[in-house]
């Protein structure tokens, strides 16, 4: 990671991490369940999508405040959620999430249900007593539910899960993927220009920037479940395939997974330089694209 990136990223995460741990211990007084929710969200994990929530709104020239912490935290609560309910034994059954052992290894999977359960309630609460102003505060909250719920990751993860087994086209798979993974990523990109203040045109021009690097980010992972091993990423590998998942590698191939993903990537190039003309400042958006390529492997935190 690029020095710029790295010292733009460090006190926002230190912030976003302080503002998670914050409002758990204020608000969950149940022992188990508060320890459960913490687990996960200490487990660490790149913070991919607050960052590019962050690296958005500050490519604009707009000052990361507070309040974008909090819409942040809101979006690495839901995001953490959704990977404790994926590592069920119903839903993947990993034992290794973020280099340590799963939610509901440790504390059963009743806890790790409700733990879950706990972070996704939570982050609505903390974005609707958030400090932003109310007109903002009901897109976003509207957008996060859209988003994150039955029309988003939520309904990817079924697809996904139904999946399993059959042989599915291109498209279907494409389908799958912007809602698993693509869904929260367009939340992290369109929730920085709407903090920023963008126009409707913007805002078009960054969901369509989030298509791209929402497809790339699972092609990414499903190539790293190929490529990689466990003890780089944190989690389990070559599992896809044994659980007869559709994934890029599966239908085209490792060759043509890695051309999809660099031509996911390619437009996405194209549309931050389109940005630029709109007054993004592309430097620190091109530097955290390098987190989306193979060399970057998913650094083990
Ligand atoms: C993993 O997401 C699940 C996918 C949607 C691919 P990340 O790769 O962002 O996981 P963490 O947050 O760094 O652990
Ligand atoms: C997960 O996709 C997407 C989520 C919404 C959690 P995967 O099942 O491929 O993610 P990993 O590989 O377990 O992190
Ligand atoms: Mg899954
Ligand atoms: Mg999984
Ligand atoms: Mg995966």
């Amino acid at each position: 990671m690029s020095e710029a990136l790295n010292q733009f990223k460090q006190p926002l995460l230190i912030q976003l991490e302080t503002e998670m741990k914050r409002y758990i211990e204020q608000h969950v007084q149940e022992k188990s369940l508060r320890e459960s929710m913490i687990y996960s969200l200490e487990a660490g994990g790149k913070r991919i999508r607050p960052l590019l929530l962050f690296v958005t709104m500050a490519s604009f020239k707009k000052e990361v405040d507070f309040g974008a912490v909090q819409v942040a935290s809101a979006l690495e609560m839901i995001h953490t959620y959704s990977l404790i309910h994926d590592d069920l034994p119903a839903m993947d059954d990993d034992d290794l999430r973020r280099g340590k052992p799963t939610n509901h290894k440790v504390y059963g999977e009743a806890l790790a249900i409700l733990a879950g359960d706990g972070l996704l309630t939570m982050a609505f609460q903390l974005l609707s007593q958030s400090q932003l102003a109310n007109d903002k505060k009901l897109l976003l909250i509207q957008l996060l539910a859209e988003t994150a719920g039955s029309s988003g990751m939520v309904a990817g993860q079924v697809a996904d899960i139904l999946g399993e087994g059959q042989s599915l086209s291109v498209e279907e798979l494409i389908a799958i993927h912007q809602r698993k993974t693509g869904e929260l990523i367009r939340f992290a990109v369109l929730a920085g220009g709407i903090l920023a203040d963008q126009s409707q045109q913007t805002i078009a021009d960054l969901a369509q920037l989030s298509t791209h690097l929402g497809l790339a980010f699972q092609i990414r992972d499903d190539i790293l479940d190929v490529i990689s091993d466990q003890s780089v990423l944190g989690k389990a590998t070559q599992k896809d395939e044994l659980a007869e998942k559709n994934t890029y590698p599966g239908l085209l191939g490792l060759a043509g997974a890695k051309a999809a993903l660099a031509s996911e990537m390619n437009q996405s190039r194209a549309i931050i330089r389109t940005l630029e003309k709109e007054q993004l400042d592309v430097t620190l958006f091109e530097e955290l694209l390098e987190l989306f390529s193979l060399e970057e492997k998913g650094v083990k935190k």
